[in-house]
């Protein structure tokens, strides 16, 4: 399993794997868009033995980076996924974790794949949603990413989930480099007066 030495990382992986332990129901289907050339993410979700399968997207090939029957590898540009696809199904995923271009455009999209491949009880949770420092990772197309634009499209997601029908509980967690987490909640509970 890929273990980093860098502090940076094992900040990272500390901090996802404290939230990852305290998400209730507990995933056991879990896609990420974002393999990484580590694969950080996809080893602290696997090292719940209760998980099921990790489906892990990324535009490079990292393919060989993970020895694990429950992990699957997609090599894909997210922006060209069209779902449902064989192994990317309606409601079939507990947990979508985001973490690619951090591009607004692109992680808008994301966002609604996210809602499209969510079960009921699932949770979209999303990494750097603080505008920190540019990041020093390249973004596909070149040049820095810029974590504000997750935030940003995290609002015109729910805008639009709303006019959809659906509602989202939004919440926020500021440690490392900020944590969004999003939870389907039908709108018409909230409107429910007695
Ligand atoms: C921040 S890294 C992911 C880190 C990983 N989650 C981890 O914990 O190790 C972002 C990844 O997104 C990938 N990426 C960027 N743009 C993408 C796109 N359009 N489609 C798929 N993957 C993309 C990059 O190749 C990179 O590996």
């Amino acid at each position: 399993m890929p273990y980093s030495e860098h502090p940076e990382h094992i900040a990272y992986q500390n901090s996802l794997r404290e939230i990852f332990k305290r998400i209730e129901p507990r995933p056991k289907n879990i896609i990420e868009f974002g393999t990484g050339e580590e694969g950080l993410s996809s080893t602290i979700f696997l090292e719940d033995k209760e998980v099921v399968r990790v489906v892990s997207i990324d535009i490079e090939d990292y393919s060989k980076l993970i020895n694990d029957d429950r992990w699957l590898f997609i090599q894909q540009d997210t922006k060209k996924i069209v779902l449902p696809t064989n192994n990317l199904q309606k409601e079939s995923f507990d947990l979508v974790y985001i973490d690619a271009s951090h591009e607004l455009a692109q992680t808008i999209y994301e966002l609604r794949m996210a809602d499209f491949l969510l079960s009921n009880n699932g949770l979209i949770l999303l990494d750097d949603l603080i505008p920190s420092s540019p990041d020093s990772r390249q973004t596909a197309s070149g040049g820095s990413a810029v974590p504000v634009e997750v935030f940003e499209a995290v609002i015109f997601f729910l805008r639009g989930s709303v006019a959809n029908g659906n509602n989202y509980w939004f919440a926020f967690d500021p440690r490392n480099h900020g944590w969004g987490f999003l939870k389907k909640a039908p709108l018409l509970d909230l409107q429910t007066w007695s």
